[in-house]
């Protein structure tokens, strides 16, 4: 379970975070959705300590994140995520393979003899095949996303944060992805964390959707919660965000 509790962050003295609460419960699949720059991104960093926050409390299993801890307590700390990052964050220089390993070599306890159909196993999970030897630079935008996504969910951790997944799929990858969420929630019984704009993606696969909006959590319920809701800010946020999916179906 994670808790986080009255979470702030600034940059310089822009206040992003300003006193966020939830609590994610083991199996849940939490989704936030907000506007472009609202701080979805920092949230999820924060949960990892990739971004400190200024004050507020992160607990995730009765632990405190953000206590004083050393490289070696952080490390396992980690263990327990996988980080699904909005640009993909593949290394260019190592090729799928390598890069889908990664995690296998510097997280996990598991044998290297190992690690090559442990990555097959997720590269096929993605719906890639037979890609194992291509650098990073031959990939296309989706498939780097993909493999990142292969990488993600190598070590089945207990969390996973994903930032985006869907952005830049076409619409038959994007329902992969989100039947992936679902499979890894339901087999592994994995707690996923997804940042989203992608609006199909949220109302399908969320048990809840928080709205972040001036740097709180202006709604966590359901998805029948969230299109009843009243609130204007939440209204506006899902009529605009229809319209806009409507206007890229009359484009293309
Ligand atoms: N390292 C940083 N230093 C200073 N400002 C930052 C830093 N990272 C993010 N910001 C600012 O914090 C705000 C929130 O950024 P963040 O990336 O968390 O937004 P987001 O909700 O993920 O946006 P998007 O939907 O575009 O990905 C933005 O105004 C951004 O410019
Ligand atoms: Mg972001």
């Amino acid at each position: 379970m994670i808790e986080i509790k009255n979470l702030v962050k600034k940059y310089n003295d822009k206040i992003i975070l300003n006193g966020i609460n939830a609590d994610i419960s083991d199996g849940e699949i939490f989704s936030i959705m907000g506007p472009s720059g609202s701080g979805k991104s920092t949230f999820i960093k924060c949960l990892v300590k990739l971004v400190f926050p200024d004050s507020g409390r992160i607990i995730v299993d009765g632990e405190d994140v953000l206590g004083g801890k050393n490289e070696f307590e952080l490390a396992r700390m980690r263990r327990n995520f996988g980080y699904l990052f909005q640009d993909g964050a593949l290394f260019d220089s190592l090729n799928v393979m390598e890069n889908v390993c990664f995690g296998l070599r510097y997280l996990t306890d598991i044998e290297s003899s190992k690690y090559e159909r442990i990555a097959k196993e997720k590269l096929s999970l993605v719906g890639l095949k037979d890609i194992q030897s291509l650098r990073v630079s031959e990939l296309s935008g989706g498939m780097k996303k993909r493999v990142a996504l292969a990488r993600a969910i190598a070590s089945e951790p207990k969390y996973i944060l994903y930032d985006e997944p869907t952005t830049g799929l076409d619409p038959v990858s994007s329902e992969k992805i989100s039947e992936l969420i679902v499979s890894m929630q339901e087999k592994l019984d994995i707690t996923s964390i997804v940042v989203t704009h992608d609006l199909k993606l949220a109302f399908t696969i969320s048990d809840r959707i928080a709205m972040l909006h001036d740097g709180k959590f202006d709604l966590a319920g359901s998805p029948g919660d969230l299109k009843k809701s009243e609130d204007p800010f939440v209204k506006k946020f899902i009529k605009d965000s229809i319209c806009h999916d409507m206007k890229d179906v009359k484009n293309k």
